[in-house]
């Protein structure tokens, strides 16, 4: 089914789990992904920069994930990832996108709940979800770097008036992630998700998931991360395979020949991705409840 959010994510909250959510850069690694989530019975977040999706069209990108939603009975969110204009994100609602990201980290705290409340209020009329976010993610984004000096983590009290007054379906927070991250792991500070998940009851989302430890993955689902971003590592695989197999191909030998390893290679990180998401070992919900803040 193509689907929102806040569907899949309410489900893997009763079950607890994480939906992986990954960035597709060309229309070409789109139906593999999709493949690897059928192969695992798991839902799946496709997502796209506002850039990719003007790149590839947003229509073409709704219409394959709807398509393949269908065909292949997996459930689809089509999710625009890090927007920070109004207009890129009414794009991609009124073409069909089924969750936004309103990306207000950068602005201050006031500004940030009134600008992601008016994107609330309008993708919520058509039943899209939307992501927030408070603290700021190292690493670099869509051309904009962010200095280790200059990341500030979420605040639980921020987090709490934040998601009060903004009526978000998902919270990403900054607990030591950086975008990009694909030489080293990051140090994630889970006694901070802790609190944060603790006081505050929509999911919660990581972002740079490339560099985070797979033994520390249990213990973010454990405490509420319901959506798990994972660009860079494909995006790696992707073009290592492609300079590979295009280094020394014959100039008139069928594309698909060069472009299918690479799909192939992103097809399995993601299977393998939704294996520790699912969380299969332990099912228990583990919320913790006695923190206080
Ligand atoms: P990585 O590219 O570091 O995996 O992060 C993806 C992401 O968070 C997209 O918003």
């Amino acid at each position: 089914m193509y689907t929102t959010l806040k569907e899949v994510t309410d489900r893997a909250e009763k079950l607890n789990y994480t939906v992986g959510a990954f960035n597709t850069h060309n229309l070409e690694m789109l139906p593999d992904m999709i493949r690897a989530a059928k192969e695992k019975g798991a839902p799946i977040i496709i997502q796209t920069s506002v850039d990719t999706a003007k790149y590839i069209g947003h229509e073409n990108l709704v219409a394959v994930c709807k398509s393949m939603a269908t065909k292949e009975m997996v459930d689809v969110v089509l999710h625009l990832d890090h927007a920070r204009d109004f207009d890129d994100i009414k794009e991609a609602i009124d073409k069909g996108y089924t969750s936004v990201m309103f990306d207000g980290s950068h602005l201050p705290f006031k500004e940030n709940i009134l600008k992601t409340s008016a994107v609330v209020e309008y993708a919520h009329r058509f039943g899209v979800s939307v992501e927030g976010e408070l603290g700021t993610i190292g690493g670099t984004e869509e051309g904009i770097h962010v200095d280790d000096n200059d990341k500030v983590y979420t605040d639980p009290k921020d987090a709490i008036e934040f998601v009060k007054a903004t009526g978000i379906d998902a919270l990403a927070i900054a607990i030591g992630t950086n975008h990009g991250q694909y030489k080293s792991k990051t140090e994630v500070n889970i006694p901070l998700l802790r609190k944060i998940n603790a006081v505050v009851d929509v999911p919660l989302v990581i972002h740079g998931g490339t560099g985070v430890k797979e033994t520390d993955i249990p213990e973010l689902i454990n405490n509420g991360i319901r959506k798990f971003n994972v660009g860079t590592e494909l995006l790696v695989a992707w073009t290592k395979t492609a300079k590979e197999t295009f280094g020394d191909t014959e100039l008139n030998k069928s594309l698909r020949h060069n472009v299918i390893p690479c799909n192939q290679a992103v097809k399995e990180i993601v299977k393998s991705k939704i294996d520790i998401f699912m969380n299969k070992k332990d099912t228990t919900f583990k919320k913790e409840q006695t923190i206080s803040v």
